[in-house]
């Protein structure tokens, strides 16, 4: 399965030349491929026929971008007020929504009821508390969903997020215990919501996770004493980062995991973010100066972590770097390439095999589509970036404003036909 192209040294999207592109639009710059999200999505609705499928805006809240995936007919899962506003303006409709976030405001969760989210994942006892709070104010019933942070099993995700101690979900040690606590004539429980980890590549694990996830919403259900309707099964489907991984075998999973939950009855629920657009995504970055120190190459360029921030997590993959000029590309040697911070951890790769980097030269991040923009410092989960206060001539004074949401969508566009 390959999307982009290389011809003669030269990455090509489609016809174009990503090289030509970066010229036309300076660097740096994400570029990303639609026809790859388009195929994404078609192979799990092809793959995963009897399940909602939603889009985790924060892998990418490019509004053109999660405009493109609605109009596949897919839903949307936010995490927070900017995100929620994200999926209105690319067109998702409440009944096509799940919010889900273990720290969502009173404002966020007043927003949510008032709207009419389709679903709502309760996180803790507190939040459960507090949600039953506002729609008896509302005068309007709300169903939940339950995310419970499972206990550690087979899942073989690289970015695990459940199993263990965690702001996530409710320990499933006590949800039974909390639901029992929390009923309520405003609150109905519809179901659970289970996402423990990301970057699952493995289709076996994937299929015994869905059918512990499956047993537990039973089991719960029956404990606390409602009618199960729904299942979130999460998502955190990986993509191949690197040449010695594999792609995920979505066909086989969902045929199996389809097989076993086809008679369930119930609605189910899955939603992925990484899967849908991190190959549509590439990085370009300018190469500004090459030098050596202490017997390593560094290839300094214009594109630091600030706009990539996903080199410098310690859990993240290690991305494939390259240069795309066209020239020989035989390897001359292994060269570091950081971005232009001052900030020892501003390492965009290291010691990648390149020919000759020369300044002026492009270099390209693969896999940047999703968690590349979106969880760069500024933005992610579409947050809108605080205020900056100096105490100064012994008074304080705002020297940034915060930023508002029209901010973070300020300078987007959709192209015509998507909305
Ligand atoms: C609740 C929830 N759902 C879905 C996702 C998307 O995960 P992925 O990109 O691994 O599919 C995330 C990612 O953090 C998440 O927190």
């Amino acid at each position: 399965m390959s999307d982009w192209q290389t011809r003669q040294g030269r990455l090509y999207l489609q016809d174009t030349p990503v090289a030509t592109i970066a010229e036309q639009s300076g660097t740096p710059l994400y570029v990303y491929d639609g026809t790859i999200i388009q195929d994404r999505v078609n192979r799990i609705q092809q793959a995963f026929p009897i399940f909602n499928i939603l889009y985790s805006v924060k892998a990418n809240a490019n509004l053109a971008v999660a405009a493109l995936i609605r109009q596949q007919g897919i839903g949307v899962e936010v995490a927070s007020e900017g995100e929620l506003e994200t999926a209105f303006q690319a067109g998702f409709t409440p009944d096509q929504m799940s919010f889900a976030g273990p720290g969502k405001s009173h404002a966020e969760l007043a927003r949510a009821v008032d709207s009419g989210i389709d679903l709502i994942s309760v996180e803790s006892s507190a939040e459960l508390a507090r949600l039953t709070k506002l729609a008896q104010t509302a005068g309007r019933k709300v169903s939940v969903l339950a995310r419970v942070n499972i206990a550690e099993h087979a899942l073989q995700a690289q970015e695990k997020m459940g199993g263990r101690p965690s702001q996530f979900g409710i320990d499933v040690e006590h949800v039974i215990e909390v639901l029992r606590q929390h009923k309520s004539e405003w609150i109905t429980y519809r179901g659970i919501h289970v996402y423990a980890g990301s970057q699952i590549l493995s289709s076996d694990a994937l299929i015994k996770h869905f059918s512990a996830i499956y047993s537990l919403a039973i089991h719960i259900a029956h404990q606390v004493g409602f009618e199960l309707a729904c299942v979130n099964f999460g998502g955190g489907f990986g993509i191949p980062y690197h040449t010695q991984e594999q792609h995920l075998d979505i066909a086989e999973a969902g045929r199996q995991i389809c097989h076993k939950l086809q008679h369930s009855g119930i609605e189910l629920f899955l939603e992925l973010g990484r899967y849908f657009v991190a190959e549509s995504g590439i990085f370009l970055t300018r190469v500004e100066y090459v030098k050596q120190s202490k017997g390593i190459n560094y290839v300094i360029t214009n594109g630091g972590i600030n706009a990539f921030a996903r080199s410098a997590m310690p859990w993240a993959n290690t991305h494939r770097c390259e240069s795309v000029t066209g020239r020989d590309q035989t390897p001359t040697d292994h060269y570091t390439v950081t971005g232009p911070l001052c900030l020892p951890a501003d390492i965009l790769a290291e010691s990648v095999p390149l020919a000759h980097p020369v300044p002026g030269d492009i270099l390209v991040i693969r896999d940047v589509g999703a968690y590349g923009y979106s969880m760069s410092p500024q933005l992610f989960l579409s947050h809108t970036a605080p205020a900056e206060v100096l105490y100064w001539n012994q008074s304080c004074h705002v020297i940034r404003e915060p930023h508002n949401i029209q901010t973070v969508l300020a300078g987007q566009h959709i192209p015509a036909g998507l909305l």
